[in-house]
């Protein structure tokens, strides 16, 4: 799958967005290394501290369906510009692996490319922990 076809998947994802507080929705999805999405879309809650960004909502969806490496995710979040993962996602992100591609982006043909090293230098990560 390429990479604006992911994008299209998290922007899909962004409809089930729950934001009754925010009114921001965000999209999420992420490519497996075995070619599966799963789709994450943000979750709030009154009490705000239980919020679930997108990311998180597509990758412990993912996770807990078994699933360990991934290719590549998506997120979109306000249409009119690019929309970044924020610092818990990136840790959450960087826990899976470093060859991991973020993708965030506007529509199938606007779209920017990342690793998670350049959005999280110098990250703690499971490496630290051998
Ligand atoms: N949000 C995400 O879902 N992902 C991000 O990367 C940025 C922030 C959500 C959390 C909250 O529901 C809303 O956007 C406003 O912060």
């Amino acid at each position: 799958m390429d990479y604006g076809k992911l994008l299209m998947e998290a922007i899909k994802a962004r409809e089930n967005a729950y934001i009754p507080y925010s009114k921001f929705p965000v999209g999420a999805a992420v490519l497996t290394k075995s070619g599966r999405v799963y789709r994450g879309c943000n979750i709030e809650c009154a009490s705000y501290g239980g919020t679930n960004c997108a990311e998180r909502t597509a990758i412990f969806k993912a996770v807990s369906e078994g699933e360990r490496e991934f290719e590549a995710i998506a997120v979109a979040g306000d249409l009119s510009t690019y929309t970044y993962p924020c610092g818990i996602c990136r840790q959450v992100i960087v826990e899976y692996g470093k060859d991991i591609k973020i993708i965030v982006g506007k529509s199938e043909e606007d779209y920017k490319l990342y690793t998670i090293d350049e959005l999280l230098p110098h990250s703690f990560s499971p490496e630290d922990l051998k």
